[in-house]
């Protein structure tokens, strides 16, 4: 990390701003890639989707897998058999343990509700996590009850910068 000190001082956690912290440079995380960093002791991924930067714990909500380790993808809809759309390429975060999916620039994860079928019991199917005011990424789709902890992203002359409280 030789760019660390080439980084004036103002770029690093101080009293005055105690929660951004310089974690790469942009052209460290290309478009379509991440990087795993760790600050204040979390393991945070940070995302360049399409050019915009986001950042989501590497811990995932469920049961605590490494969330940010998991394929990044887009959404696949089927509205009837042989006919598959498409959508949000890059921007889906599936983790590695249970298969989880979670939009990478809110942290919400995303179900299908139709898609959940048990055999001999009723099951009920209620999202949890709290209520989110997002529209659907795709038809068909319901909120998850997990949100995966996620924190603000800015770009400082060419320095990605992440906001983690201490
Ligand atoms: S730990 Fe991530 S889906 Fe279960």
């Amino acid at each position: 990390m030789a760019w660390l000190s080439q980084i004036p001082d103002c770029r690093l956690p101080t009293a005055a701003c105690p929660m951004k912290h310089a974690v790469a440079t942009v052209d460290e995380v290309p478009p379509g890639r991440h990087k795993i960093v760790e600050v204040v002791g979390r393991s945070i991924g940070v995302f360049n989707v399409g050019g915009e930067f986001f950042a989501l714990r590497n811990s995932c909500p469920h049961q605590g897998g490494p969330l940010c380790a998991g394929r990044v993808s887009g959404f696949v809809i089927a509205e009837t058999p042989g006919e598959y759309q498409y959508s949000r390429q890059g921007e889906i975060l599936r983790c590695p343990w249970h298969g989880w999916e979670f939009d990478i620039r809110t942290g919400q994860s995303w179900f299908d509700p139709a898609k959940v079928r048990v055999r001999r019991y009723d099951v009920t199917v209620t999202p949890g996590g709290g209520a989110t005011n997002e529209p659907p990424p795709a038809p068909g789709l319901a909120p998850g009850p997990y949100v995966a902890e996620t924190y603000d992203v800015s770009v400082d002359q060419q320095l990605i910068m992440v906001d983690v409280p201490g």
